[in-house]
């Protein structure tokens, strides 16, 4: 075992897009674990949209993380030392962690990953620790498509939108997905069985939604807000429901984002819009687990994991969502575990 632990500490609050000195990468002594924690060695941290939300300051679903402490993150790691009776050395373990080798836990922040049979543990983690379950409730419990429906999905060819354009289509709806290159568009429809795509960075996004939803839409699934939340209200059917998921168009924003011009079409076709953040669901989470499990076995759900090498890179890499840089679940692999 390394004795250097290397830790990456908040530094400033971001301004706009993400820049080096944000955080700062320090070495640091390994933390030792007290009665009732475990030390655990990093294998993988999830990269997701929300550690810009977490860097600043602005009104958010969790406390934001302080200047000089280190950067929290979804990790998935092994014990290597335990002083709490349920949890042994060599346990594969995820949960809500820091971007560091080493650090403490304890099961009020971190579960067993528990057997993910003939699945890689890095696929199991990047599926199933945030996105999947994301993409289940925020679409079937907010969303609440019905057979014949119309779903349109932004960041569709995403970690979360790829799953609920998938999903939309075995609960039998038509369904629209949204990305921002031609590779992602022929992905979610050629290998995702998507009906139909749209590249926002090519095409009118108006004209092409009209085109490709000649019923109107019925349940828009909104990772990104902006023009593209515009553009779907225009159409959205009577009782049509909106899940806000996310808002990474503005994200990097350093004006404050104007409201939706199309706002009227919530009284005239009398909309739902709701957000929802997926730890809302957490008692619910072996349901969308075995779900998902078992669509993926059938072959009705695929994935894809973007899994780049080395916690020093880890800052650099997160910058990849912000631009579309990512082809599909964005991970930053420590070391690997089998
Ligand atoms: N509510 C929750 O509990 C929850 C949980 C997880 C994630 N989320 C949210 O879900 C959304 C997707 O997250 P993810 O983890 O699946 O990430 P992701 O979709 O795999 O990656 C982010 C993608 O957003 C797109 N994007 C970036 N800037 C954009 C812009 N200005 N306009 C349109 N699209 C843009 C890019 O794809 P293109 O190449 O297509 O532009 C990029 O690849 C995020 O908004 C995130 O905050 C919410």
């Amino acid at each position: 075992m390394s004795e250097i632990n290397r830790v990456w500490r908040l530094r400033k609050r971001p301004v706009g897009e993400l820049a080096n000195d944000v955080l700062s990468l320090e070495e640091e002594a390994i933390p030792a674990p007290s009665e009732g924690e475990f030390l655990v060695r990093m294998n993988y941290l999830s990269l997701d949209p929300t550690n810009r939300i977490w860097m600043s300051d602005m009104v958010q679903y969790m406390p934001p993380v302080e200047l000089n402490a280190p950067m929290r993150g979804l990790i998935c790691g092994t014990v290597k030392e335990s002083k709490h009776t349920g949890f042994s050395e060599g346990d594969i373990v995820s949960g809500l962690g820091v971007w560091a080798d080493y650090q403490i836990g304890s099961p009020a922040t971190m579960n067993k990953m528990g057997d993910t049979g003939a699945m890689p543990v890095v696929d199991a983690f990047g599926t199933f620790a945030l996105v999947g379950p994301t993409a289940y409730f925020g679409l079937l419990d907010v969303g609440q498509p019905k057979e014949g429906e119309t779903v349109v999905v932004s960041g569709a060819a995403g970690a979360v939108g790829s799953i609920v354009g998938q999903i939309a289509k075995i609960k039998g709806c038509r369904v629209v997905g949204i990305a921002g290159s031609e590779e992602k568009c022929n992905w979610i429809k050629n290998d995702l069985g998507f009906d139909a795509s749209i590249n926002y960075k090519t095409e009118n996004v108006a004209e092409a939604l009209a085109q490709a939803c000649p019923d109107g839409i019925d349940v828009y699934f909104d990772n990104v807000g902006g023009e593209i939340l515009d553009a779907c209200l225009k159409l959205m059917n009577l009782k049509g429901r909106i899940p806000t998921c996310g808002l990474i168009s503005g994200y990097n924003a350093t004006d404050p984002v104007p409201g939706p011009y199309n706002y009227g079409m919530m009284l005239m076709q009398r909309l739902r819009i709701e957000g929802f953040i997926v730890t809302d669901y957490m008692e619910r989470y072996p349901e969308a687990l075995s779900h998902l499990g078992k669509w993926m076995g059938e072959g009705k759900i695929k994935v894809r994991q973007d899994i780049f090498d080395g916690l020093e890179n880890a800052l650099e890499i997160l910058k990849k969502l912000y631009t579309g840089g990512n082809q599909g679940k964005l991970i930053v692999r420590v070391e690997d575990v089998s």
